[in-house]
């Protein structure tokens, strides 16, 4: 007891000491907001995540102090233990620094924290950082169990976000506690139309700037792929010119895994005597297509026993006539659905379309790829159902929250999820879906993956607004959820965007017009048919008039 007591003692006095000395030369700080402007992660897998640290650099050079990361796990609910710790480097780019930590050699299925002080000395004890770790602003992440086995985890996927947005929802994605978040694409509306990495580099600050998407991507790793909007202008495709610039400022800005690789890794190298270890010698993969092609983000990962397979249609969409993945990326997709189909650890492959995917009316921009889209469905009849896994489309684009249980979905016949908008104007297009369609903003989608080992996975979706639950489904058990045939977009939802402000300025111009025309019709044939009365009834005077002047004159006589 007397031990505790002293050693509460002198903690308390280290700690004051500590603050004390801090405070008067600012040898040491823990003033996370100061120094640091902003700092995401992704890139998550059972051993490893990245840290992508965006510094206030003037102040850290003002002050003289190095930038630290400490990585740490609680022994108990007071203790910690250091595990690692980095000095961050902040690259060559003055105008734009970013310092990328790639955390590794992690043990699998466990909750980390780490915290960043800032000292003069850039050998900061970690003894020294375990004696004042409480007064640190701490951040934490959960690594994955081990890649194709089983595992329990739940994750976000949405898409759409007016540019800078400070909406609630993103606090709402924070108390999720999610594994992970996917985000699918227009991470802002810059709509950038040329070459200019400045530009992209705004967008990207803009994100930063916002309180809530600030807090909210500094609490959840990422795995962020773009759609139209934060790749170019509306619409836009892989002739854009701002493609080279799109391209420079993910790779530095984005915490992100390996792009376009062959198969998806699995941990046999990291963890050899625990993990399965996939086949990927197969003669089925077609090994024949190589390319130095520096362009395109799609990549594909495992967790647990679900594949990812993430797809960029915007990197290449039109750059062959009638084409949207491109011929490395048409290989690659293939690859991976085979993957799934030689190796019976995946169960569950969640396919990532950034364009909404079931578009019965052709309003969407997959309405020019349907041979694409029929040869995916193929691919998933052959590699994925004919094997007995399963697979669900994830995708957002247009700013509407849906589900389709496959009913309606004339590509693949799989079930699909629209998540979207996480904060943009509401509108909606393609469907329909057996299990409704809301068109409002504040909209995400929480999956929970359950998988207790057996051959079949349960996915289990809800799909939110601000943080309620409007739409629900779980794989394993779809009789709790039937859905319908099919609801379609209400037509003609307008939102605050000005473009579409001026659609609807337009219809309510025409029908101002058609009412006013009507009213004027009426009007005219009122007067019209009141003149002809006023006629007939002075005739009728005229002629009573002249009757009665006949008859006087017929008495005086
Ligand atoms: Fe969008």
């Amino acid at each position: 007891m007397q031990t505790t007591k002293l050693g509460k003692f002198k903690f308390f006095l280290f700690l004051s000491l500590f603050t004390l000395i801090a405070s008067q030369d600012k040898s040491v700080s823990l003033e996370y907001d100061t120094y640091i402007k902003f700092h995401w992660k992704g890139a998550l897998t059972s051993h490893s995540i990245t840290i992508k640290t965006f510094p206030n650099l003037a102040q850290l050079k003002k002050d003289g102090l190095h930038a630290l990361l400490f990585l740490y796990k609680f022994t108990d609910s007071t203790q910690i233990k250091v595990i690692e710790s980095y000095t961050l480097t902040f690259g060559d780019d003055e105008a734009n620094p970013v310092a990328e930590t790639q955390l590794s050699s992690l043990d699998s299925n466990i909750k980390y924290y780490y915290a960043y002080v800032f000292s003069r000395d850039a050998a900061f004890s970690a003894e020294t950082f375990m004696n004042i770790h409480q007064n640190a602003k701490e951040f934490h992440f959960k690594t994955l169990d081990i890649a194709l086995k089983p595992m329990n985890f739940s994750f976000g996927a949405a898409s759409c976000v007016d540019t800078g947005s400070s909406s609630p929802v993103f606090t709402n994605l924070t108390n999720e506690k999610l594994n992970f978040f996917l985000h699918m694409g227009d991470l802002h509306y810059e709509n950038i139309d040329t070459d200019n990495v400045t530009r992209f580099y705004d967008g990207y600050y803009s994100v930063f700037n916002s309180s809530t998407q600030k807090e909210f991507f500094q609490s959840t790793p990422i795995f962020y792929i773009w759609d139209d909007h934060d790749f170019g202008e509306d619409n836009s495709q892989g002739t854009s010119p701002s493609r080279p610039a799109a391209h420079t400022t993910f790779k530095n800005f984005v915490p992100y895994g390996p792009l376009k690789g062959y198969l998806p890794e699995d941990d046999s190298s990291i963890f050899p005597d625990k993990a399965p270890s996939a086949d990927k010698v197969n003669s089925v993969y077609t090994k024949s297509y190589t390319s130095d092609d520096p362009y395109g983000i799609f990549r594909s990962f495992l967790v647990g026993r679900c594949l990812f397979i993430m797809m960029d249609l915007r990197s290449f969409k039109d750059v062959l006539p009638k084409d949207i993945l491109g011929n490395e990326q048409k290989v690659w997709l293939e690859n991976q659905f085979k993957y799934a189909s030689v190796n019976s650890q995946v169960r569950f492959v969640f396919l990532v379309s950034p364009i909404f995917w079931i578009d019965t009316n052709d309003e969407g921009e997959w309405k020019d790829y349907h041979d694409t889209q029929t040869k995916i469905a193929t691919w998933a009849d052959t590699y994925v159902y004919k094997k007995g896994r399963q697979i669900m489309v994830l995708s957002g684009d247009t700013h509407a929250m849906a589900f389709d249980d496959g009913r309606n979905n004339y590509f693949g016949g799989f079930p699909v999820l629209q998540a979207a908008p996480l904060d943009s104007f509401p509108i909606c297009a393609g469907g329909p879906y057996s299990h409704g369609v809301y068109v409002d903003r504040g909209q995400y989608s929480v999956i929970n993956v359950q998988d207790n080992g057996s051959s079949e996975v349960c996915v289990h979706i809800q799909l939110k607004q601000y943080g309620t639950t409007l739409i629900e489904y779980d794989t394993c058990n779809p009789s709790l959820y039937p859905g319908t045939e099919g609801v379609y977009c209400p037509k003609y939802i307008v939102g605050d965007s000005p473009e579409y402000g001026w659609v609807s300025l337009i219809i309510l111009g025409v029908i101002a017009g058609i009412v006013a025309i009507c009213l004027l019709i009426w009007y005219c044939s009122r007067r019209y048919k009141d003149k002809k009365a006023d006629e007939k009834a002075e005739r009728l005077i005229e002629m009573t008039q002249s009757l009665e002047n006949r008859d006087i004159l017929n008495n005086s006589r």
